[in-house]
């Protein structure tokens, strides 16, 4: 596949401050781009990093139909650069383009334009701990026509954005049972942007009440927990790794999967089950769930410190170097910076 290449004629790369990188704020000198036209694939392109242009008909404002994805690149102490399983996030994006009736972007338009883009981005992978690039896919439809069905156009684009951490501060969570983010036969699954639109006032309403998530529960019967805001959930109760099945309504988190594989592969027992409010509440308030946490490519393995459910907050002691998600993280974080061997192929060396 052949891919135009336009430099931009001034990086911007002098201006970033490395050692302060908010998360999503700070945007690479390019961006890869293809459009769908007429049936096919056109014009994949690595473009300076800037504004677009559309119409304000454009499908995508009116009706929703955009899915993302997010994904990260390391720098290892070598200087090389590793990229943590990006097949995943290919599929997961056919998966949500197929629920949101969208052409699926073929596999060397996604690998050929992150690899041409990183290329010529490279110098914009930070090192150090807790650091990357994260790199942002984004597929919308782009039919300059309002009325309610599948565009005929779309665009594909992959930006890249030098990144810390997602969460800063100690996360206090509160268990949700008003509103739900998604239906047994929803969207849930899909990395569609709706789903985060709908998820942004009950948040909201949390946040005001000194929270900074919320634990979403099934949308059927309020009585199971599925997932938080920017996160798969974890707990480990009574000294095993406890995590709620995938289903409809949960997204197929890349880093969820990480942390089972790697619990089953260190022997520490694993169940993907339903989990029940009344279980974390009654474990917090016993003791036996000893650790909460959520994964995700963004939050990473982000330790909850507290869990609130109907008007009662839970207190959950900080891990510690032993703990089963401290122990994830760190093997994770080095594997992911080539620091040690990667037995499960996760890591890709560009
Ligand atoms: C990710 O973890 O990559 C996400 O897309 C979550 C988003 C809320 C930052």
């Amino acid at each position: 596949m052949g891919i135009s290449i336009l430099r931009t004629p001034q990086s911007r790369l002098q201006q970033v401050d490395f050692n302060h990188l908010p998360f999503g704020r700070i945007f690479s000198d390019h961006m890869f781009q293809a459009d769908y036209e007429g049936g096919s694939w056109v014009n994949p392109r690595v473009l300076p990093y800037g504004p677009l242009s559309m119409m304000p008909s454009t499908a995508v404002i009116h009706y929703g139909q955009s899915v993302f994805e997010g994904m990260k690149v390391y720098r290892a102490k070598s200087g090389e650069l590793l990229l943590f399983r990006p097949e995943e996030n290919f599929k997961r994006m056919q998966n949500s383009s197929v629920r949101l009736c969208m052409p699926l972007v073929p596999r060397e338009i996604f690998m050929d334009g992150l690899l041409a883009l990183l290329k010529l981005d490279a110098d914009w992978v930070p090192s150090g701990d807790g650091k990357s690039l994260y790199i942002r896919p984004v597929y919308f439809a782009t039919d300059p026509v309002i009325g309610v069905h599948p565009s005929d156009l779309y665009t594909f684009l992959i930006m890249t954005s030098p990144t810390g951490p997602y969460y800063t501060s100690e996360l206090k969570v509160r268990i949700e049972k008003t509103y739900s983010r998604a239906s047994r036969s929803g969207t849930g699954y899909a990395k569609a942007a709706g789903n985060y639109a709908g998820a942004l006032y009950p948040t909201q309403l949390a946040q005001q009440a000194g929270y900074n998530q919320v634990i979403w529960t099934d949308a059927a019967t309020n009585t199971k927990v599925e997932e938080s805001g920017t996160m798969n959930l974890m707990f480990v109760i009574d000294g095993v790794l406890v995590t709620p099945s995938l289903s409809p309504s949960k997204l197929a988190g890349i880093t969820r999967d990480s942390v089972i594989e790697l619990a089953r592969y260190w022997g520490f027992p694993v169940q993907e089950r339903d989990v029940f409010v009344t279980e974390v509440v009654d474990g917090l308030r016993s003791g036996k769930l000893t650790e909460a946490f959520g994964t995700g490519t963004a939050a990473n393995i982000a330790p909850i410190s507290l869990i609130c459910h109907e008007g009662e907050d839970f207190r959950i002691p900080a891990p510690t170097a032993d703990s089963f998600s401290m122990k994830a993280l760190t093997f994770l974080d080095a594997l992911k910076r080539g620091e040690v061997d990667d037995p499960f192929g996760w890591v890709i060396r560009l």
